[in-house]
């Protein structure tokens, strides 16, 4: 395995969709990977394994201002991630993550929250051994599920 992490190009978007229709029930258009990426693009996280995109995750910096003290919260939205089923339980979703959480820490992100399927038990308990708590609850969040919001304080 040689993982390589890098910035999402326009050029992933065709190996993108086919891990993104793989992975779930309800995936994201080619314009909703676009719209990620021409809002934010420093948090569209491509992985590359022997030259092939096997991953990704996207995420964004959310502001917040708090009357009580007069300060800006920011907490980062891990809004997808997924790995290609035959690279699972490699090491790479780990990997994508971590990056995630590096780039949250820079922005100055206090939190990394997340939306999973009440379904989806191997992604919650990935997201639970990496010391994500289940905060809440968002009913019909998905067509065929009710969400938990799982979250890290960073
Ligand atoms: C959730 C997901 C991103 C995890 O990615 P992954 O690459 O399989 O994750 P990792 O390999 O880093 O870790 C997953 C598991 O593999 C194990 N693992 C890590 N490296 C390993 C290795 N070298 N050999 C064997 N197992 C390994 C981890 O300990 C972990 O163990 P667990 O199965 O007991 O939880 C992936 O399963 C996925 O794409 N799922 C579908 C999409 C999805 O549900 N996304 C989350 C939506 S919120």
């Amino acid at each position: 395995m040689t993982l390589f992490l890098r910035k999402f190009c326009e050029g992933d978007l065709g190996k993108i969709i086919e891990i993104e229709k793989a992975s779930f029930p309800d995936p994201w258009s080619r314009n909703g990977f676009l719209y990620h990426y021409r809002t934010n693009p420093q948090g569209f996280i491509v992985a590359e394994d022997g030259g092939e995109v096997v991953g990704y995750a996207v995420a964004r910096i959310e502001a917040t201002f708090e009357l009580r003290n007069l300060s800006i919260y920011r907490r980062c939205h891990l809004a997808n991630l997924a790995v290609e089923p035959k690279k699972r339980k490699m090491g790479m979703g780990t990997k994508l993550l971590e990056e995630i959480l590096r780039y949250a820490r820079r922005k100055g992100a206090k939190e990394v929250y997340l939306e999973v399927r009440t379904k989806n038990a191997s992604a919650r308990r990935f997201y639970e051994k990496k010391g994500f708590i289940e905060k809440g609850f968002k009913k019909r969040y998905y067509s065929d599920d009710d969400a938990v919001i799982m979250a890290l304080t960073i």
